[in-house]
């Protein structure tokens, strides 16, 4: 036998040596990979019978079950192993067995027309447990389960799902149901944010418009002064807490939010997202916030005559100015009602004089150089302005001493 041949000969013996060995392998994987999902259905059946007896689980259909809704493109294939969703009679039996805890919601949004994820997250293509919890690496959507509410100590491990609830109620004022998204929504009104925020298309230009800020990516925030879980959730928390701490030249003032409150107005943010739904989606069909008519009236009030000079410029975030019903969501400064007075009280200078050159006040020079310019023209008016508040005031009192 030559050289050649030989190695040939042993080539030709390594690969019936190798065919054979991966064909042992995938034998040994294919028993091993009874697909987690068949075991569920078997469990299920044998659940069923017990439950609902022999004739109605023999009804249970078996194989790959999803919900295909063409408008959302969308095919959920959740109910492969919670085949119990919508079985009356599974309320106490474990996952993923369980009838669904809150069965109302289907006769506002039928199952067939919106399937799960769309509240819910995760993936729904996926059959895989870790994949269709949506856990897995690629995919950007979790199930917004108790592991995520656990991870940002929610006592209620369903709150989270108000964010995607919200991506279609953005504009309505309250709807039930979503407790945390309704907290927040009132306190955007109370501190008056879209003062500096343009929100649901709305408002003021001092901060960036949060519109769609629900879709921005992890990189377009700002993370060197960030410490903890780096989540763009927790950004929020920590930004709404203090926000100088996390941008530190910035002129959001703290505004006192508690826990509650800042887990609210995280998933607020979350929830804003560019709608691209169909139509039939938003509730209302109508694209513009709707408030109560009190709010309504306050914006006008605050937007329309002197007042508005404030909104504009932002001082509202430190000040109140009573006099035109501005009210500071934390009052750092005085009520600029009296400013007019009280600058000779408190630096000993005319209200031009300290306008012109603040330097007598540590923050209000940093503001008037740094963060709201104002042109000579503007500070004539604003000195203007500030006189008529006071004059309005003492002629708004009713007379004393009479
Ligand atoms: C492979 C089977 C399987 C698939 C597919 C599956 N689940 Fe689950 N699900 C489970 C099991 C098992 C549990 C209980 C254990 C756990 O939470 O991991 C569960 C638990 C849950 C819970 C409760 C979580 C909690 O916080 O306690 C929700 C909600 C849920 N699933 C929703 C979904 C949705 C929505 C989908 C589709 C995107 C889905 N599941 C797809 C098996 C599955
Ligand atoms: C309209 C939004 C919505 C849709 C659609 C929806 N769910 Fe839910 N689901 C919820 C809410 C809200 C809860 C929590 C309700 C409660 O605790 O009372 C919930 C709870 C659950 C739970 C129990 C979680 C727990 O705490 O143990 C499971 C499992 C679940 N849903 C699965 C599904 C599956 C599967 C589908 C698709 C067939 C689906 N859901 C469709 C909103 C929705
Ligand atoms: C994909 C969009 C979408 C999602 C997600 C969604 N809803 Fe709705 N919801 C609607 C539409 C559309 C209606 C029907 C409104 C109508 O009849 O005009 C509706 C109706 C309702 C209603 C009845 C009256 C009303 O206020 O409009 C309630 C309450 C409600 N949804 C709560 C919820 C809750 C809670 C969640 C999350 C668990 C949720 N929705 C998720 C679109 C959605
Ligand atoms: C006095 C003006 C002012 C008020 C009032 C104000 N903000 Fe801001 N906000 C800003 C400025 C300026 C920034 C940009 C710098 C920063 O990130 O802090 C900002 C940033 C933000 C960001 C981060 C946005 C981004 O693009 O990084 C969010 C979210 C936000 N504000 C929400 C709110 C909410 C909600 C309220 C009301 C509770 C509020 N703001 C009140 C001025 C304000
Ligand atoms: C970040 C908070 C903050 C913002 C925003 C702010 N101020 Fe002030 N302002 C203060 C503080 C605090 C004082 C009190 C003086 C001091 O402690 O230095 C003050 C004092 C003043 C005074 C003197 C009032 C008095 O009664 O003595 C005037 C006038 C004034 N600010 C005008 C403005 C105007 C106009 C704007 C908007 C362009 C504005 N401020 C924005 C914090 C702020």
């Amino acid at each position: 036998m030559s050289r050649k041949r030989l190695i040939k000969t042993d080539r030709f013996l390594i690969l019936i040596a190798g065919i054979l060995f991966a064909g042992i392998s995938l034998a040994v994987v294919a028993i091993d990979a009874v697909p987690a999902w068949k075991n569920y259905q078997s469990e299920f059946r044998y659940l069923a019978t017990e439950i609902v007896g022999e004739e109605d689980a023999a009804r249970i259909p078996s194989g790959i079950q999803q919900i295909w809704v063409e408008d959302l493109d969308r095919v959920d294939r959740c109910i492969t192993c919670h085949q119990g969703i919508f079985w009356p009679g599974f309320e106490r039996a474990e996952q993923p067995y369980s009838t669904h805890p809150d069965m109302g919601l289907f006769d506002t949004h039928p199952a067939s027309e919106y399937g799960c994820t769309i509240c819910h997250g995760g993936q729904g293509y996926a059959v895989d447990l870790e994949a269709a919890h949506g856990f897995s690496k690629h995919w950007e959507e979790p199930l917004l389960s108790g592991i995520v509410a656990s991870d940002y100590n929610l006592n209620d491990k369903n709150a989270m799902i108000e964010i995607n609830c919200n991506a279609c109620h953005r504009y309505e004022r309250q709807t039930a149901g979503m407790p945390y998204i309704n907290l927040a929504k009132d306190l955007i009104q109370e501190k008056a944010c879209w003062g500096c925020h343009v929100i649901n298309g709305y408002g003021g230009a001092i901060g960036p418009d949060l519109s769609d800020i629900g879709d921005r990516h992890a990189e377009g925030y700002d993370w060197s002064n960030f410490a903890g879980f780096a989540s763009i959730f927790n950004w929020h928390m920590q930004h709404f807490d203090e926000p100088a701490a996390i941008v530190p030249e910035t002129v959001m003032p703290k505004m006192g939010l508690q826990t509650r409150d800042r887990h609210a107005m995280s998933m607020l943010m979350l929830s804003w997202r560019e709608e691209n739904l169909p139509v039939k989606y938003i509730p209302g069909f109508v694209r513009k916030e709707m408030l109560y008519a009190h709010e309504d009236e306050r914006r006008e009030e605050l937007l329309s005559g002197d007042g508005a000079f404030f909104i504009e410029k932002g001082c509202f975030g430190c000040h109140s100015v009573q006099a035109y019903g501005i009210k500071s969501p934390t009052e750092k400064g005085p009520d600029l009602t009296f400013a007019v007075d009280d600058v000779h009280v408190r630096f000993r200078q005319s209200l031009q004089e300290f306008i012109f050159d603040p330097s007598q006040s540590g923050t209000m020079s940093i503001i008037f150089s740094s963060k709201v310019i104002l042109s000579d023209e503007e500070k004539w008016q604003l000195i203007d302005i500030l006189t008529k508040a006071n004059h309005k005031y003492k002629s708004d009192q009713p007379e004393s001493g009479k």
